[in-house]
């Protein structure tokens, strides 16, 4: 089609054109500027297109007929399209909301199943099929400030490469190295644990809530490189990884197994990365390498953020319905006591970490690095506290649940 086969605003030439080669394209599209019943005029040379507009026209649910006093031989015949209120494959769809999430019908308190993998705001056709995604309640999910956390993340992604000197001369003796094995093998579990979990949420998570999607998805990418780094750090002076403890596991194996979004979202995020970021800020000032404490710095960021989201979300729900509350507390309750039988933080981590702040083996240096570890139990404790409290639970109530948060620390 040409621009000057179009006659007026409302009059299309589709000229030689048949419905057979593309001719409803541009009646289709000067149809979709009309409101439903307006008119559009149509004519056209092609053979048998009068034929081929009256089906089509039929096929999509306009109506059509035909102008008077076009009958003499070589005049041109014009059709009048009468637009229909619902046409085609949009009759009968089922519109899912808006692309926009400030739109008041952009986040549905519950996403319905037929909506599938569908962009948020599309419009989808009769007959498409049901997706079962587990987490289709806003209310269970979601975060306020998730498209926030996502940007906030997008920006603050960092390339293990360019943003650590690999390069940077040290040497620690062997038993300080050896410690900052121990402590990185607990890390990188720890670091398993971090991804898994938002992982298998994201996968039943309903595609509807997007912004929520997007920020647990470069969370887990995140977390995929604090496995990097941490194995990389372990591995720098020719060392493998060294033990894993049946308790570590145990612990971390009991967050694997929490089922609901927000209980796993608590336990994981408020309490043991919150935990986890008072133990890079440790290890940021006390490592005993310019390496592991440029790893330390760059990764309290990301967990401070994952933490952030955990807390946008709970403040999210608890606000909406406060006897989650007492769920959140019985989960640390139960927690506690079925780890009770598996011991707290291995000796040999507890241990590597007396070592890396006291970075030598004398007797003033280990009491050194005692008293700190010491006092990052506390500062730990202090900062579950914190959480607790903004979350609305009663100060001696958050005291008390700050200390049964399991002793691996996540
Ligand atoms: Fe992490
Ligand atoms: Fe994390």
């Amino acid at each position: 089609m040409t621009n000057k086969a179009v006659l007026s605003s409302a009059t299309i030439d589709i000229e030689a054109l048949g419905f057979d080669a593309g001719a409803h394209l541009p009646v289709r599209h000067a149809l979709t500027s009309l409101a439903p019943g307006e008119e559009l005029r149509v004519t056209g040379t092609a053979p048998g297109w009068e034929v081929q507009l009256d089906e089509w026209c039929r096929s999509q649910g306009h109506a059509l007929r035909w102008e008077a006093g076009a009958a003499r031989q070589g005049e041109r015949r014009f059709a009048c399209i009468e637009r229909g209120a619902e046409y085609g494959r949009w009759r009968g769809a089922s519109h899912t909301g808006h692309s926009d999430p400030r739109a008041p019908d952009a986040l549905a308190v519950r996403a319905a199943r037929g909506w599938g993998l569908a962009a948020r705001g599309a419009h989808v056709e009769t007959g498409s099929p049901a997706f079962a995604f587990r987490l289709d309640c806003k209310d269970e999910v979601w975060a306020d400030n998730a498209a926030e956390f996502y940007k906030q993340a997008a920006a603050a992604q960092w390339n293990p490469d360019e943003a650590i000197d690999w390069d940077v001369p040290f040497d620690n003796p062997p038993p300080v190295e050896a410690a900052v094995v121990q402590i990185m093998t607990y890390m990188v579990e720890n670091e398993n644990a971090a991804l898994v979990v938002p992982a298998r949420f994201l996968g039943q998570l309903h595609p509807r809530y997007r912004e929520l999607q997007a920020a647990l998805a470069i969370q887990i990418a995140d977390e995929a490189r604090h496995v990097e780094v941490f194995t990389r750090r372990i591995r720098h002076k020719g060392h493998e990884p060294l033990l894993s403890t049946a308790g570590g596991q145990t612990s971390l194996k009991s967050l694997l197994d929490e089922p609901d979004f927000s209980v796993a979202s608590f336990l994981l995020s408020v309490l043991g990365e919150g935990t986890f970021v008072t133990l890079l800020q440790f290890l940021q000032t006390d490592g005993p390498d310019p390496l592991t404490r440029q790893i330390a710095r760059l990764l309290v960021r990301d967990e401070a953020r994952h933490v952030a989201l955990g807390m946008s979300h709970l403040l999210y729900r608890v606000a909406r319905e406060p006897e989650l509350r007492v769920r959140l507390a019985q989960a640390i309750e139960h927690r506690h006591d079925a780890l009770a039988a598996a011991g707290g933080l291995n000796e040999e981590v507890f241990d590597a970490l007396i070592l890396v702040a006291a970075r030598e083996l004398t007797p003033g240096a280990a009491a050194h690095g005692y008293a700190r570890v010491q006092q990052l139990l506390r500062d730990m404790a202090d900062g579950r506290y914190t959480r607790l409290v903004r979350l609305g639970f009663e100060r001696a109530q958050a005291q008390e649940l700050a200390s049964l948060h399991t002793r691996n620390f996540m």
